[in-house]
């Protein structure tokens, strides 16, 4: 337990100087919801009319904080972030101000997310707990806990992103992006890069269910 909690430890100092170094605002600027909703049709098909996705390879953008939303739309503009899928509605986001980018950011954060169901799997939902909530010290992986809480909602002032009830599919492949290092896109992935590395596709199959049932009773 010690052990753990070193390593809990470890992670928030890295987390705080982190902070400290790419000098996070504590008050976040914040966008007009009702403004977003007239600026979403076009994402309807795929993130849902609320931002809940129906399916399980497309993320939910519903009750993301606005900070990590604003954030990879910024990415995708740029080219920074790459997906087949999105790059259809690229040339759409380009024509938006970074103020209307808020707006649909304040949409999809105000908008409540769906719960998910996990897979009843004893054996997974035990592995999947375990790492999220201690990590696993002696195979360099960090409890998923230090940045994302315990129910998964994140953390709204650094932006980290909430993950509870998130799409499994998506969960999976993204976490393997960040393994493999393909998904790159800003500082703050370097810190996923880091973390998922030592994963194995088993570890991130278990991770996934959990999270995509993870709720705040
Ligand atoms: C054709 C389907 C499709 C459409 C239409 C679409 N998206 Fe996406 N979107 C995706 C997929 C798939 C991903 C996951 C990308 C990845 O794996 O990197 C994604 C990712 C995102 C993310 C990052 C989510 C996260 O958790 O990191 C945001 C934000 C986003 N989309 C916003 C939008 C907005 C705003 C629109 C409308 C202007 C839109 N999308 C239209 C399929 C779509
Ligand atoms: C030190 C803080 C930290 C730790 C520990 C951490 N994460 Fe993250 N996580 C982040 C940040 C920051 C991001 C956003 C990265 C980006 O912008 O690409 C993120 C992104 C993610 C995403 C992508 C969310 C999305 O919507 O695309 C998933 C999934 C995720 N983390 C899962 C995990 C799991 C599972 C663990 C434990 C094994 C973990 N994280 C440990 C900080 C952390």
């Amino acid at each position: 337990m010690q052990k753990i909690l070193l390593a809990i430890s470890l992670v928030f100092i890295g987390v705080n100087s982190y902070a400290a170094e790419l000098n996070i605002p504590n008050v976040l600027k914040t966008g007009d919801a009702s403004n977003g909703s007239s600026l979403v049709a076009t994402c309807a098909a795929c993130h849902g009319n609320d931002g809940n996705s129906i399916n399980t390879d497309w993320p939910s953008l519903a009750g993301q904080n606005q900070k990590y939303l604003y954030d990879q739309l910024v990415y995708f503009v740029n080219g920074e972030r790459k997906n087949a899928l999105m790059t259809a509605v690229i040339p759409y986001l380009k024509t938006l101000s970074s103020d209307e980018l808020f707006d649909i950011a304040a949409f999809y954060a105000e908008s409540s997310a769906s719960v998910g169901q996990a897979d009843s799997d004893v054996d997974l939902l035990a592995l999947g707990e375990s790492l999220y909530r201690a990590g696993d010290l002696s195979r360099g992986i960090p409890a998923c806990t230090a940045c994302h809480s315990l129910y998964g909602e994140g953390n709204i002032q650094a932006g980290f992103p909430k993950i509870s009830g998130q799409q499994k599919g998506y969960l999976i492949s993204t976490l393997k992006e960040y393994r493999s290092q393909s998904r790159n896109a800003g500082n703050y992935a370097l810190v996923m890069q880091a973390a998922s590395a030592n994963l194995k596709d088993n570890d991130i199959e278990a991770l996934a269910n959990y999270m995509h049932g993870l709720y705040r009773k």
